[in-house]
């Protein structure tokens, strides 16, 4: 059975790549679907983020886990012409539960063919998101353990300049 796993990945993080793992040793194939999401501003294009993936995906030597971007339509069609009867959703918390049983439920009703299953999210990793990635890296915080090594230097170098112009703006105000 062919699983889709949808998601910004702005960019991904350790998190992310623990639902891969675990999904690809539940299915034949699983389908990382990077995607618009029109409520985001992304830090990285939809270009970076499936290399990044890709790249993560490798190191892991995980064959059966392919990555592909999609911007047009939705989700439950690009699922349904992938040959994907499954979406994998990560859950972290119960403040993701809302809006993942929403679009799980909206889903549904689009396609009801494509079935939504909730993977719960390793415990070390609960707290981990893309957008705390994002924001620790602008801070010139540490953010190894978060990212995959394999995307630690795209991520702090896309943020480097931020630091770097925030640090001189103090050191002005000294
Ligand atoms: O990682 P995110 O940002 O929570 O992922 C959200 C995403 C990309 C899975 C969601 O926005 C999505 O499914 N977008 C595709 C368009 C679609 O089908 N939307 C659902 C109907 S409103």
């Amino acid at each position: 059975m062919i699983a889709a796993y949808p998601g910004s990945f702005d960019p991904i993080t350790n998190g992310h790549l623990d639902i891969i793992e675990r999904s690809a040793q539940l299915y034949s194939e699983v389908l990382v679907l990077v995607a618009v999401n029109s409520t985001k501003n992304p830090a990285f294009s939809l270009e970076e983020r499936v290399d990044m993936i890709e790249r993560a995906v490798r190191g892991r030597n995980l064959h059966n886990v392919r990555v592909e971007s999609f911007t047009v339509g939705l989700l439950v069609d690009y699922a349904e012409r992938s040959g994907a009867q499954v979406i994998i959703k990560g859950l972290r918390a119960v403040s993701d539960f809302e809006y993942e049983f929403q679009m799980a439920l909206l889903n549904r009703n689009l396609k009801p063919s494509v079935e939504t299953i909730f993977l719960a999210t390793a415990a070390e990793y609960s707290w981990l998101s893309s957008s705390v990635v994002k924001e620790i890296a602008r801070l010139g915080g540490d953010i190894g353990g978060m990212v995959p090594l394999e995307v630690l230097k795209d991520v702090k170098s896309r943020f480097a300049g931020d630091w770097a112009t925030a640090g001189a703006q103090l050191v002005e105000r000294v």
